[in-house]
């Protein structure tokens, strides 16, 4: 059986939540390997809405979830995410890695102050505490929370880091009472945490030795990747399939097959180079009509056309075999819809998307029309199936199929669970 990643192809918010929400139907573990509580991932499921920003999204379906050590860890939001799940009667199976980074409420000041406006981050720490991990010196893992070196560990840190926070304005009062002020917090989270924390490798590699269906969800995307995205217009994780191996702690030799998740359109929220951005009636009718508003920070997403030559570059990076292409009831009701199916840089014909923010800024989309298609009740054609599609629906998912050189393995046509139709090429990745 499978170990499968997967992973987003654009600018997040592709639906990772909803993809691996169906696929977890199949699997025995799902495992968080990036980002933090940047992240925002939602499952519909019997009318019910979660949105998820460190636990698994499998956590619905009450399948085991792991967060790995390349997770950067916010015990706050871990905690009230656990209490907002266990009042909605879900019962939580999940691990969190002795190894995660720990990220503590000073990083999210900081990201506030430095980051946050400058890059339209989600501020929630999520920069200083990977910068934090890199140094070393003012890093703390989970591990360090539960050793008895503990208070003796933070105190160093906040030496090092005491004039930093004071110039952001963090720490305004004595450093004594900020560092016993944060000593009491972990000693609640220690309490509170203890049940989930352990040894995440073992888990994750005996489960992949046993033939486990194993599932790795990607947080961010392809695009937003701190050394293959469009820097420095990124997340300071690596969201890109290979972060499945460093940050799970597992094997490359280990991963059967990469889903790259991707929207019917091309959504951005925060700043940054986007080739195929539209304004005017199509983006606000795409915008209102698929609720891009963020699932973290609530700001509008910026919204354009779906982009091959990003979707080129993404699936060459990540080594994507399989599609989830979602959303496509959200362009229903426009006649032409247009894909970006090469740029123009300075005269020439590209095909695969630079990942580099100069050549983007200068990229011209060299647009295609397809046909557009007006449906208003999906519920016949989920019931009927992929053949029952209309013709546009299905040309338009396998012209860029045929351009990605992928198979697609689902589509998403409403954000239920219940809305997602399977392809033939589903059971290439799940257990029969
Ligand atoms: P993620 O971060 O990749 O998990 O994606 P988000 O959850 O941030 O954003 C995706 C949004 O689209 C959520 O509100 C989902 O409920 C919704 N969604 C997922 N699939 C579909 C679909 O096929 N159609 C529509 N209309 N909405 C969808
Ligand atoms: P999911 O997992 C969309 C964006 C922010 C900002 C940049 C850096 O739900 O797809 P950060 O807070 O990470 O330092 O912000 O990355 N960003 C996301 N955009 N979906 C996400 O996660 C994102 N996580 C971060 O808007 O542009
Ligand atoms: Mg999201």
């Amino acid at each position: 059986m499978p170990a499968v990643v997967v992973v987003g192809m654009q600018f997040g918010d592709e639906s990772k939540g909803a993809v691996v929400d169906y696929l977890a139907e199949w699997a025995n573990l799902v495992v968080r390997y990036n980002g933090g509580s940047n992240a925002g991932h939602t499952v519909v499921a019997n009318g019910e809405e979660y949105k998820l920003h460190l636990i698994p999204s499998s956590v619905v379906r009450e399948k085991k979830g792991v967060l790995g050590a390349g997770v950067a860890f916010d015990p706050e939001v871990f905690l009230e995410e656990l209490r907002d799940l266990k009042s909605r009667g879900r019962n939580i199976d999940v691990l969190v890695s002795l190894k995660a980074t720990l990220l503590l409420p000073y990083h999210k000041g900081l990201d506030s102050v430095i980051s946050g406006g400058r890059l339209g981050t989600t501020k929630r720490g999520i920069g200083p505490a990977y910068q934090d991990k890199m140094a070393r010196v003012t890093g703390l893992k989970v591990a360090d929370l539960f050793s008895s070196n503990f208070p003796q560990r933070l105190k160093e840190v906040l030496e090092i880091k005491e004039s930093e926070l004071r110039n952001a304005g963090i720490l305004t009062g004595s450093i004594d009472d900020y560092y016993l002020e944060l000593l009491t917090k972990a000693e609640e989270w220690r309490n509170s945490l203890s049940s989930f924390v352990g040894d995440d490798h073992l888990e994750v590699n005996g489960a992949i030795a046993e033939g486990k269906f194993v599932l790795f969800e990607g947080a961010q995307g392809t695009m937003l990747d701190v050394d293959h995205g469009t820097y420095p217009f990124v997340t300071s994780s690596n969201p890109v399939a290979g972060g499945a191996c460093t940050g799970a702690g597992i094997s490359p030799l280990a991963i059967d097959s990469v889903v790259g998740v991707m929207k019917a359109y091309t959504t951005r929220v925060g700043k940054g180079p986007f080739p195929t951005e539209l304004s005017g009636n199509v983006a606000d009718y795409i915008r209102d009509k698929g609720g891009e508003y963020g699932t973290t920070t609530g700001r509008p997403r910026r919204v354009g056309w779906l982009d091959l030559p990003m979707l080129r570059y993404s699936a060459m990076i990540n080594g994507v075999g399989y599609l989830a292409m979602r959303k496509l009831d959200v362009l229903s009701g426009l006649d032409k819809i247009k894909i970006a199916v090469a740029y123009e840089i300075d005269g020439e014909e590209v095909e695969i998307a630079p990942p580099y923010v100069n050549e983007l800024e200068k990229a011209r989309p060299i647009y295609k029309e397809l046909e557009g298609w007006e449906v208003d009740d999906w519920k016949k054609f989920v019931k009927g199936g992929w053949n029952s599609l209309p013709e546009e629906v299905r040309n338009y998912v396998s012209f860029v199929e045929k351009e990605v050189e992928a198979k697609t393995i689902l589509i998403g046509v409403g954000p239920d669970r219940e809305m997602s139709i399977p392809t033939q090429h589903l059971k290439e990745i799940v257990p029969s």
